[in-house]
């Protein structure tokens, strides 16, 4: 699978570690930065990582920040885009079967490296239980809704 991933300087060794392991599992991975811990902006990195996947350069797309909140909030502006805000094995599944995102994002001031790891792995691994496309479908029809 081709996978985009993204941190700020909070993500950095998260980052790190989620590549070795894609990799190791036969991925190709395609890095957004940032690199360094020098500070920076999330959406800098995000906004391009999450673009190749919606539009198709990349199938699926990994942010990592302080707390994932910023990276999720910036990726879910991106038309068609599904990003899913986990924080432990049970949510990683479950938004997989659920809502089947595209892109995960988590916090790497919120959850270990390891822990932040096997979240990507259940994500990928998790099949999409078909009942809920209706629901999915509902999500899309609303994007880009006026106030009211
Ligand atoms: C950066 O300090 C921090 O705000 C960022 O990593 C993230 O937590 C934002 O949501």
């Amino acid at each position: 699978m081709r996978i985009a991933i993204a941190c700020d300087h909070a993500g950095v060794a998260h980052k790190n570690a989620v590549i070795a392991r894609l990799i190791a599992l036969g991925h190709q991975v395609e890095d957004f930065g940032t690199s360094t811990t020098a500070s920076c902006d999330y959406s800098d990195h995000g906004y391009p990582a999450v673009r190749s996947v919606a539009g198709g350069s990349n199938e699926r797309g990994i942010l990592i920040c302080g707390t994932g909140i910023g990276m999720s909030i910036a990726a879910n502006k991106v038309a068609g885009i599904r990003c899913a805000l986990v924080h432990n094995l049970f949510t990683a599944q479950i938004t997989a079967a659920h809502n089947k995102p595209q892109v995960l994002a988590f916090g790497a001031r919120i959850v270990d490296e390891a822990l932040g790891v096997a979240m990507v792995e259940t994500w990928l691994s998790t099949p999409f239980e078909e009942r809920h496309q209706r629901r999915i479908d509902k999500i899309h029809a609303g994007e880009g809704a006026q106030p009211c």
